[in-house]
């Protein structure tokens, strides 16, 4: 099998990992944390989510943690946005690029964010023209592209066509949400062949928790279908809180001891995502998942 040399890393968890968390990570912690995560070598931060607090408590804080944080020129600073609103919230504070996101079955988008696909388009499209005006990438996150908690299966017809919607408005990237890690690599296979038979492999990210084990298994796959760049979680922490069951990211620490034992490139420094991933599980008083973590800390890594 032919690697590809390089595979780009999106750092989800002061986004992803924080949204779904119940104990209260002050502002300076946070920024302490994005901080040294800037530093690790990742090209990209997901840096918190400009939604309505009520909804997402745990961010309420993203415009002044958008302020507060000391930005590396190598590093692009995203945030998820929901709509207009979100979006000039986020543009004040200052961002490289939006997250637009939406779900791929009408249930979970409805608990989600509040309307149906059909409602949803619009209020993506005025984000997306708006975004585009003041010359930011945006990223449309697809979310249950496996499975739905409400209505079970989705099948791969139900992704192309909200993708290719989010493409006609003027998506730069689409990343794929397996919002509850329930996918296993034969999912991954008859999604990709769907979704890379219209959209070119660079376009798409794969999005992976890791629920019930099998996100390493599905990047692996991913991997095989050409796809390179992969969104994840320091630790492993996260979980969506509109999705019952649904676990953290897979962990950026097992994501890069899978990929550097490959050979391939990721441009970030593990031990620097080690202390990242002990600093904030220090903060929430919790052992993350991560097992690459876990073997490190049990003074058998390096
Ligand atoms: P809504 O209640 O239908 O919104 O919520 P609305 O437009 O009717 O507005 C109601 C009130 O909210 C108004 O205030 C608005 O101004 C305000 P009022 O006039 O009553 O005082 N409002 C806002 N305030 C601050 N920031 C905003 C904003 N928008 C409206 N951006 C909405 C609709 C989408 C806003 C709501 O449902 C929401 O915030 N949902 C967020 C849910 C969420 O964050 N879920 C987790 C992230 S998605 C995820 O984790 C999946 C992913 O990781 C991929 C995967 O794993 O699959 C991306
Ligand atoms: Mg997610």
């Amino acid at each position: 099998m032919q690697w590809p040399k390089y595979v780009q890393l999106k750092e989800v968890g002061p986004r992803d990992g924080l949204q779904n968390e119940k104990t209260w990570v002050p502002t300076a912690d946070k920024v302490a944390w994005i901080n040294k995560l800037s530093d690790s070598g990742v090209k990209e931060i997901e840096y918190s989510s400009f939604v309505h607090p009520k909804w997402i408590p745990a961010l309420s804080d993203a415009r002044e943690v958008g302020r507060k944080i000391k930005r590396n020129p190598n590093v692009f600073y995203s945030a998820l946005v929901p709509n207009v609103k979100g979006l000039q919230h986020a543009l004040e504070t200052g961002i490289d690029g939006a997250s637009i996101f939406m779900s791929a079955s009408e249930t979970h988008n409805r608990k989600n964010i509040n309307k149906s696909i059909a409602d949803t388009y619009p209020v993506l499209g005025e984000v997306l023209h708006e975004a585009k005006q003041a010359n930011k990438r945006v990223t449309g996150y697809v979310s249950t592209v496996f499975d739905c908690p409400f209505e079970g299966k989705v099948t791969p017809e139900q992704v192309v066509r909200v993708c290719e919607r989010l493409f006609e408005n003027g998506a730069d990237e689409i990343s794929l949400g397996d919002t509850i890690g329930s996918a296993v690599p034969s999912q991954v296979e008859q999604l990709l062949e769907a979704v890379l038979s219209h959209f070119p492999e660079d376009k798409i990210i794969m999005h992976f928790h890791n629920t019930r084990g099998m996100a390493i298994a599905n990047i692996m796959t991913s991997l095989q279908y050409g796809v390179s760049r992969f969104d994840c979680s320091v630790g492993g922490l996260g979980g969506c809180p509109y999705a019952p069951g649904a676990a953290g990211n897979v962990a950026t620490n097992d994501v890069l001891y899978l990929l550097h034992g490959l050979g391939i490139d990721t441009g970030i420094q593990e031990n620097k995502i080690q202390e990242a991933a002990l600093f904030i599980q220090n903060k929430l008083q919790k052992e993350l998942p991560s097992k690459s973590l876990a073997y490190a800390v049990s003074g058998k890594g390096s």
